[in-house]
């Protein structure tokens, strides 16, 4: 299969993490990789930084483009596709644009086939979670090839669209739920004389650390957990207090709110 063209249409923060990723793992030759941006000064700024092809012409990287990765605000996605539908024949539509839906895409674009993508922040870092979810034109290459391109900044689920609001909320969302947690740990070590920078580094290691293992071991959390919970000791003298609080349904049900409010998003287009 000869490489595909990939133009990056609208390179902000998770345009460049994307396009970052696929140079650091020369996923992609940067002959082609095609960036958009509307200001000409960001233009210049990732050209000059990445080497690559950056135009202010969304229509000119789509007319050029296999591969189309949308990444602009979900309130601007309906414009954009439509501004560049005529040049998207026989072209893959990834959207990561929070809340629209594969069956606005294929309205707005109906000669592409779609797919539509839910990336978090942590792929700044190439630590990212991304779900993948396909239309009604997209064949198993389609995904494998999507699959390709977001491996290069972290893991990768193909999931139903079905799915995708609940995943917009707890891998979407989640770094920023995770970080309050991480604070608080933190707050809680400040509290008995801690210098914060040490107690926030000691809160994200050990984050980081925890969520390697349940992912690296397979194991349940709740083994993990019950293997440092010493009878009598200060570990299950801190989880009662956690419990107390209701720390499990109020995380839960973080989830199932922000899942309920995304929802609604990139609907009102
Ligand atoms: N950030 C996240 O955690 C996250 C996670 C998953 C998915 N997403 C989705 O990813 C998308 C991008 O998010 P982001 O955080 O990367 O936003 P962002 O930094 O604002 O990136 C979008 C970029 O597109 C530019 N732009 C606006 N109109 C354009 C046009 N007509 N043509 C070309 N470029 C244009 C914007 O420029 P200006 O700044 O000048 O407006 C901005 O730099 C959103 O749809 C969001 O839902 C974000």
């Amino acid at each position: 299969m000869t490489t595909p063209t990939l133009a990056i249409v609208g390179c902000g923060t998770m345009g460049e993490a994307i396009l970052g990723g696929l140079l650091a793992a020369a996923a992609i030759p940067a002959d082609k990789l095609i960036a958009t941006h509307h200001r000409e000064q960001r233009c210049a700024e990732l050209s000059e930084t990445y080497g690559i092809r950056v135009i202010r012409d969304n229509a000119e990287a789509a007319r050029a483009a296999d591969v189309v990765i949308l990444c602009v605000k979900p309130q601007m996605a309906g414009g954009v596709v439509r501004d560049v539908a005529g040049e998207l024949d026989d072209t893959l539509l990834v959207s990561i644009c929070a809340g629209v839906r594969c069956a606005q895409l294929e309205q707005w674009a109906p000669r592409a086939r779609v797919i539509r993508a839910m990336p978090n922040t942590p792929s700044v870092i190439r630590e990212g979670m991304t779900v993948l979810s396909g239309g009604r034109h997209v064949g198993e290459g389609d995904l494998d090839l999507a699959t390709t391109v977001f491996s290069t900044i972290g893991r990768v689920r193909v999931l139903e669209e079905k799915h995708m609001d609940t995943v917009t909320s707890l891998s979407g969302s989640g770094p920023a739920f995770a970080c309050v947690v991480l604070e608080a740990l933190a707050d809680g070590g400040v509290m008995m004389g801690l210098p914060r920078e040490v107690a926030v580094e000691l809160a994200a290691q050990t984050m980081q650390g925890a969520a390697r293992l349940v992912l690296e071991s397979g194991e349940h959390p709740a083994a993990l957990k019950d293997r440092v919970t010493t009878p009598a000791g200060c570990t299950i003298a801190g989880l009662l207090m956690m419990e107390d609080g209701r720390i499990r349904s109020t995380l839960a049900r973080t989830i199932q709110e922000a899942a309920r409010v995304a929802g609604g998003l990139g609907q009102g287009d």
